[in-house]
């Protein structure tokens, strides 16, 4: 099995929960008396949907798709696919995407648009990391939890094959 080299701490656990009770409180007051549905992208996005959702108050449904936009490798094959699509109806609703993180931005804007043509009231994204340096789209997060750095990051939801996904915080992998 591959071994990767692990580097320091970049978020703590804690960092990364204050910022989702921030935002958490951010959403509640921009989605006052809407129908919000979160959707969270598996596999990435369920340790932090799962905390942004503790801070969400007032009625909330959530669902998820599975989409892959990465093979095994670090490196975005620029084609997206949906392995699992929702299961609930979005029409009239306010959706929120519950990302992991944004990269090049392609798997996004797939999913905004393809969302988008389900006739939801809003299509909006909430990310836990937004590296801005790897972008090649136009495409920007609405909720963002922090900027990150252009180093390829595990811990928190996120892997580099299929591993690490479990740490509680966020790190990157030691690349030569
Ligand atoms: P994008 O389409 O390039 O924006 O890539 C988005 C997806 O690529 C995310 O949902 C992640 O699954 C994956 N990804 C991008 N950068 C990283 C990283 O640094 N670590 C782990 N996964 C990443
Ligand atoms: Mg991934």
């Amino acid at each position: 099995m591959a071994e990767y080299e692990l580097g320091e701490v970049i978020f703590s656990q804690k960092e990364i929960e204050d910022r989702a009770a921030v935002l958490g409180a951010e959403i509640s007051k921009d989605y006052e008396g809407k129908q919000l549905i979160l959707v969270g992208i598996l596999r990435g996005a369920v340790m932090w949907m799962s905390e942004v959702m503790k801070h969400i108050t007032g009625d909330v449904e959530i669902d998820f798709m599975a989409l892959s936009s990465y093979g095994a490798l670090t490196k975005s094959s620029g084609v997206v696919k949906i392995n699992m699509d929702l299961n609930c109806d979005v029409t009239g609703k306010d959706v929120l995407i519950i990302e992991d993180i944004v990269d090049s931005g392609t798997t996004l804007t797939y999913l905004k648009g393809y969302l988008e043509g389900r006739n939801p009231s809003s299509v909006k994204i909430c990310t836990l990391l937004d590296k801005p340096t790897g972008r090649r789209t136009e495409l920007e997060a609405d909720y963002v939890g922090f900027e990150c750095p252009p180093v390829f990051i595990v811990g928190f939801g996120l892997d580099v094959n299929q591993k690490y996904r479990n740490l509680p915080y966020i790190t990157s992998v030691v690349t030569e």
